[in-house]
């Protein structure tokens, strides 16, 4: 029989310059504001069962803080660092020290764009990385995250 498990909580993290979803470079983006995101993320949270808790900053250090907060008090991040992706060796190390499933996401197809945003700093430290399918990268990333931490239930109940 199959057991039910605890709802886990996923904690979401958009970085910097992504409270601007709407309006900045809608061409690249989309047209969807970052409201929208986070309403689709805590729907689809429903039907996964698990718990979503969405925060935006444009702040490399706040970003990190939160990072450290789900070692204690969240099961997972999903996890857009916008251009600290290119560029923060502090981001990467605080996802490296969590032991928490990370997934990150972009919007943008990134390898289609300029040669800066083709490297990651921290896709090396996360579980995977979906890029290029606008809002549903987050979504396809948000089941991703869901399928690990269903897997992670079931193992450990196992043994
Ligand atoms: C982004 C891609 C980054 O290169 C960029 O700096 C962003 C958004 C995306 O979601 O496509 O801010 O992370």
């Amino acid at each position: 029989m199959t057991q039910a498990r605890p709802t886990p909580h996923v904690l979401v993290l958009h970085g910097p310059n992504l409270n601007l979803l709407g309006l900045r470079e809608p061409e690249v983006y989309g047209q969807q504001t970052l409201a929208d995101v986070d309403q689709q993320l805590t729907q689809l949270a429903l039907e996964l069962d698990v718990n979503v808790t969405c925060r935006q900053s444009n702040h490399e250090g706040l970003l990190i803080d939160w990072i450290h907060e789900a070692r204690t008090q969240f099961d997972a991040v999903l996890i857009n660092p916008g251009g600290y992706t290119h560029t923060s060796v502090a981001l990467r190390d605080a996802i490296a020290g969590i032991d928490r499933p990370c997934v990150e996401v972009h919007l943008s197809n990134v390898h289609r764009r300029e040669p800066f945003r083709h490297t990651s700093l921290t896709a090396a430290v996360c579980v995977g990385t979906i890029a290029g399918f606008g809002v549903d990268s987050y979504l396809l990333g948000l089941r991703a995250l869901a399928l690990r931490l269903d897997r992670q239930a079931s193992t450990v109940g196992a043994g």
